[in-house]
This record gives structure tokens, C-alpha cells and sequence, in this order.
């Protein structure tokens, strides 16, 4: 599947759309926030409501989280002040449909100005229309299991695209679809108790949206809901296109550096599971958003742990930031598309790692680019230290610490020496 998959892609990749996306921009170097991780108060969302819900599977609600949905301004401020080009950000499906059927003008208004804000600023924005939440009352009339769900994405795409397509340098349909599905090959599954957790914390949201089912990608069988997704993403593509015939679209995956560690390694068929289904989708999109934390090694039946000997992390991890720059090389080869590295960073709450980390993954993504991968972008994640998902607030992805009182900004070393990096190589 995966062969067929590629073959189709890297011919539809020599179409007049793939030429436009070429000439279309200079490289982007950005920096990224999701909507439910940095705005706040995004109480419509599914998400918001697994927080609230007992038993909860997250350590802590995001509640304000960095009250982004009114210090949007300062953020991108941020981004501009450092010389980046480029910002990430996605629109929440929840604020824009908040009941079914039922469009905010007002929050269409928002995202609108943000991107608009954005190209005043010099910066172009790549926007995600979904990036995990969904609203609430998607997620209580079966989320992507129920048949309508592509053509309600759809339709939400078409409201989004016709407000601010128009100001958009790239548009992401989903951030990292297949994550739940790469979590299926984890060398550590989780345990059987926290499963139960996450069963009992669904059933709860269900009984409070009045539902008896709860449905979300990430939490439950991702199985019965990639074909709904990918589906959603073929529509929603379509209804960007008819609105803007010449953005360049595209879908963002989780991909790690897998290395095959035994010679029977179940490699192939781990990629033809986590990447495959949306692979054979991506045959008319513009390009492939990768998004690389490290590597993973592939034994005989599932990743295993990582072996003896490698360079750690103080916290014990893997220390490999040229993982990005594999994944990058792979994702071209295996889809024939331009590349968009659209998130890559690092968990360190001593910045200094983050220092050493940003050069490394950088020079592989532009070792990639010199041996002639098509690279369209470098996006760090994240601009800001933020809402990480079950975790709470205490991984720190940022460039920017966020006081989580005062939600002052204060960019940390990490974030001079990744504008000084691209003020160089500009
Ligand atoms: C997600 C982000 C997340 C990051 C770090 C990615 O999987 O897209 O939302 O914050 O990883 O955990």
C-alpha cells in the first residue's frame, strides 16, 4: 500500500500546484502554538471537558493557559522581534462552530485578524484548521467514527477558508493524525490502569454531554477513525481549494527517525500502519508537514527501548536532534512531496539543552536540503511554554517562558540564539 501510495504522490507532486508551491515563498523559519494550548478558556472543545470530567486523565486543566486568545498580539510580536518569517498557529473548530450548524462570526473575525495581523507584521501564516480538539458535541455524536464527520469538517474548512484563506501562506488540514496509531507500536504501552483511566474519564464526558459515546482520536481505538479522518482530509481539502485554488495544503504527521535494530525488524510494517492510510491521501497535496521529537528503534514486532551505549539526556532520553533531519529525507522519499518541518523542539526545563539542541536539528534539515531535498520551512515547537496536553504545564517546550500568574512573556536564551542562527543563514 505505501508503494502505491508514493508512486501516486510523487506524480501528482510534478503538477502546475506543486510548481507554484516552489516558487511561491522564500524558506520559512517560524515558530508554533496550538489554539487549545495557548488561548485559554476553550471550554466548547472536547478536550476542555476530559479536563473537567472525574475521573480526568490530565494532571491539571489548561484553564487560562497563556491567555493567548487576548495576547495574540504580543505573541507575534514575539515571533517578529526574533526575525523569524513565519508563525503557526491553528483555529479552534470549537470557538468557530460552537453548537452544530452554528458559525461564529465573531471568532471567524478573530482568526482573520491574527492572519491579517500576521502578513502587516511580514510574517506569513501557516494555519492548522485542526490541531487535536474537537467540539464538544462533535466528540458526543461519535467524533470521526460518525459518518457525517467529514462533511462536517468540510464544511467548517469552507466557513474558515472563505473568512482568511485569502491572507494564509500554507494550510495544514491536521496536526499529527496518526499519533494515537504510532502510539500503538510504543516500546512502554501504557498500563492496563491508565487505560481504565481513560475509559472511565470518556465515560464520564459522554454522561455529561448527555451522550452515551465520547469519541476522540486520542483517547480510545484510533483504528474505526482513520478512515473518517482521511476522508475528512481529502473533503476538507477540496473545500480550501475551491475557495483558494492556490494555497499550497498539506497534513502535518508525527514522524520519528525510525531505525530498523534487528534485521527482521517490523519496519515496513510499521510505517505501512502509522503512515500509510494518510500517505495515500496526501496524492493531491502540496506538501507533507513532518513533526520529530527523536528517534525510535523497530524490532521484530514494535519499537523497542533504546539500546545501550547511545548519547542520553540528562532526564535519560535519547540526546539525537538530527532525527528531524532523517525524517525530513524520509518523508520526501516516500511521498515525492516538498517538505515543512512543522514542529521539532525539545521537553527541557534547562534551557541551555535547548541551546545545544536548535543548531544540531537544523544543520540536519539543511544537510537534507543540500542533498536536494525540497524543504519548505523550519518551525520550532513552541513559541511558548504551554498547555501540554495530560501533562499540564510542566514539559517546557518554549522559546518564551509564559509566568503563569502575570502571563508575561520572557524569551529564554534558546530563543536570541535561534534568531542570531537564522539571521545568519537568511
Ligand atoms: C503536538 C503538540 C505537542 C508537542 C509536544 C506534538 O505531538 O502536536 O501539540 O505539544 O508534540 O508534546
Amino acid at each position: 500500500m505505501l508503494g502505491l501510495g508514493a508512486a501516486a504522490v510523487a506524480a501528482a507532486a510534478s503538477g502546475p500546484l506543486r510548481a507554484a508551491v516552489k516558487e511561491a515563498q522564500p524558506f520559512l523559519w517560524g515558530a508554533a502554538t496550538a489554539g487549545h494550548q495557548v488561548e485559554g478558556n476553550n471550554i466548547n472543545a472536547d478536550i476542555w471537558l476530559l479536563e473537567q470530567v472525574k475521573p480526568t486523565i490530565f494532571a491539571e486543566p489548561s484553564g487560562d493557559a497563556c491567555d493567548s486568545l487576548n495576547r495574540w498580539r504580543e505573541d507575534i510580536a514575539i515571533v517578529k522581534a526574533l526575525g523569524l518569517n513565519a508563525y503557526r498557529f491553528s483555529v479552534e473548530w470549537s470557538r468557530i462552530e460552537p453548537a452544530q450548524g452554528q458559525f461564529s462570526q465573531a471568532y471567524l473575525d478573530h482568526y482573520a485578524r491574527i492572519v491579517d495581523h500576521c502578513r502587516e507584521q511580514g510574517l506569513a501564516p501557516v494555519v492548522t484548521f485542526n490541531h487535536f480538539t474537537t467540539p464538544r458535541w462533535f466528540a458526543a455524536a461519535g467524533g470521526w467514527e460518525n459518518m457525517d464527520a467529514p462533511d462536517l469538517f468540510a464544511r467548517y474548512c469552507d466557513r474558515v477558508a472563505r473568512a482568511m484563506a485569502a491572507g494564509m501562506s500554507h494550510a495544514l488540514t491536521f496536526n499529527e493524525p496518526n499519533l494515537a496509531l504510532g502510539g500503538g507500536w510504543s516500546a512502554s504501552p501504557p498500563p492496563p490502569a491508565f487505560m481504565n483511566r481513560v475509559i472511565a474519564c470518556v465515560a464520564a464526558a459522554a454522561k455529561a454531554s448527555g451522550s452515551d459515546r465520547f469519541s476522540l482520536l486520542n483517547a480510545g481505538d484510533p483504528a474505526p477513525m482513520i478512515p473518517g479522518v482521511t476522508a475528512a482530509h481529502v473533503k476538507a481539502r477540496e473545500a480550501i481549494r475551491a475557495v483558494r485554488g492556490d494555497l499550497p495544503i498539506g497534513m502535518s504527521l508525527a514522524i520519528p527517525d525510525n531505525v530498523a535494530v534487528v534485521e527482521n525488524s517490523a519496519i515496513e510494517r510499521k510505517r505501512a500502519d502509522v503512515y500509510g492510510p494518510f500517505f495515500a491521501v496526501m496524492d493531491k497535496d502540496d506538501f507533507i508537514g513532518v513533526q520529530t521529537y527523536g528517534r525510535a528503534y523497530v524490532g521484530a514486532e514494535r519499537d523497542v527501548d533504546i539500546p545501550v551505549g547511545v548519547a542520553r539526556r540528562p532526564g535519560g532520553g535519547e540526546w539525537y536532534p538530527a532525527a528531524v533531519g532523517n525524517v525530513v529525507r524520509y518523508a520526501h522519499q516516500a511521498t515525492g512531496l516538498p517538505v515543512m518541518v512543522t514542529e521539532n523542539g525539545i521537553d527541557a526545563a534547562d534551557d541551555a539543552e535547548r541551546e545545544r539542541f536548535i543548531p544540531e536539528a537544523i544543520a540536519s534539515v539543511q544537510a537534507a536540503q543540500k542533498d536536494g531535498v525540497p524543504v519548505l520551512g523550519y518551525i520550532h515547537w513552541s513559541l511558548l511554554d504551554n498547555f501540554e496536553w495530560l501533562s499540564g504545564y510542566g514539559p517546557k517546550f518554549g522559546l518564551v517562558a509564559v509566568d503563569r500568574k502575570t502571563f508575561r512573556r520572557t524569551p529564554k536564551p534558546s530563543a536570541r540564539l535561534y534568531a542570531d542562527l537564522v539571521r545568519g543563514r537568511s
